[in-house]
């Protein structure tokens, strides 16, 4: 072989190994609600976050409002690591086996973000993290969106007016539940399919925070939503285990970091978030926004409570109690 083209060789093998080098590693985040969420704007500030910390060696791309996976496919793409990361809802862990994450979705287990964050950022939500390894995911953090009402084409004042009515739940079973106990018919269904079936009268209502409700136009096609706040709605920061403990050990540790600033950041932003987003709705006039009184808060409340105990067997006895110890939350108090 000729020098020139030794060398010339070479060459190519230097650069190209720079050029791998500098390979930035990529982390997929998909989601499936929109960007001006407080989920989507979290997802994008960790995005930036991450490239700062790393020093742009690690690249977020986020794909919202479920432009690459829908609620089940995005779960399966996370365990094969099509995607790297994920924040669903925490109502979406039951067909993933770990069906504990449902005693955030107890009807009125907090009254307020303060005692959600007792939870969240205490050792039962850590431990509730745990569950998640052997399912080969590791949990990172709790994000908040907000406290769900329920909207219908027909006023909402009491539990009766949800008698007989379709309502459009997440993959939950406690959620299911919820609904039975109001007489309503429970129907499960992909987060990116509801604004049309609300459209087509395939459902005729569903429970949201506002935030997702407003980011869907689906108070364009809701008359009547009522604050009921009877339940809470957040994520679990969730990624694929073995990519994540594959990760050289440094790059790792300013992710970490960047996740704790953008779940300080969500955290604080997403109750926001959430009053503007009603805002938005009343200035709307498509919706008629209805806040119940004091009795007609504690009617609801008679109905749902009682779903604490039912479930008991699915979640289990000891988590539901572990909770009532954070917040001091009484169910016999109503
Ligand atoms: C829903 O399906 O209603 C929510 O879980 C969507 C989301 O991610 O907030």
């Amino acid at each position: 072989m000729k020098m020139s083209s030794l060398l010339f060789g070479l060459m190519t093998c230097v650069l190209s190994a720079t050029a791998f080098a500098q390979q930035p590693i990529v982390i997929k985040f998909s989601h499936v609600v929109a960007k001006d969420t407080p989920k989507g704007l979290a997802a994008e500030y960790f995005a930036k976050k991450a490239d700062e910390l790393t020093k742009g060696k690690v690249k977020v791309e986020v794909y919202a409002n479920s432009t690459l996976y829908k609620d089940k496919e995005e779960m399966e793409a996370l365990q094969l690591g099509a995607v790297q990361m994920l924040a669903p809802s925490l109502a979406k862990f039951g067909p993933l086996g770990v069906k504990e994450f449902e005693v955030f979705d107890l009807p009125y287990i907090f009254d307020d973000y303060n005692d959600l964050h007792k939870v969240t950022q205490g050792p039962v939500g850590q431990q509730l993290l745990s569950k998640l390894e052997p399912k080969g995911i590791r949990g990172l953090a709790y994000w908040d969106n907000g406290f769900k009402s329920f909207s219908l084409n027909s006023p909402i004042k009491a539990p009766a007016d949800l008698k007989g009515k379709k309502m459009r739940i997440q993959s939950s079973k406690v959620l299911e539940e919820q609904m039975r106990a109001l007489g309503a018919l429970p129907q499960v269904m992909a987060f990116s399919e509801v604004y049309q079936a609300l459209q087509t009268g395939v459902v005729d209502g569903t429970e949201n925070p506002i935030s997702n409700l407003y980011t869907q136009k689906m108070h364009e096609v809701q008359k009547h939503l009522t604050i009921t706040d009877h339940g809470y709605l957040g994520y679990a920061v969730i990624v694929n285990k073995k990519f994540w403990d594959g990760l050289p050990a440094d790059v790792r540790g300013q992710l970490e970091t960047a996740m704790k600033e953008s779940t300080a950041y969500a955290n604080k932003m997403a109750k926001e978030q959430n009053d503007k987003d009603l805002e938005s709705v009343k200035k709307s006039g498509k919706t008629t926004v209805y806040v119940p009184t004091k009795e007609e808060r504690m009617a609801f409340k008679k109905v749902l409570v009682p779903v604490h105990q039912k479930m008991e067997s699915r979640i289990g006895k000891e988590i539901i109690q572990n909770v009532y110890k954070e917040t001091g939350f009484d169910p016999n108090s109503l």
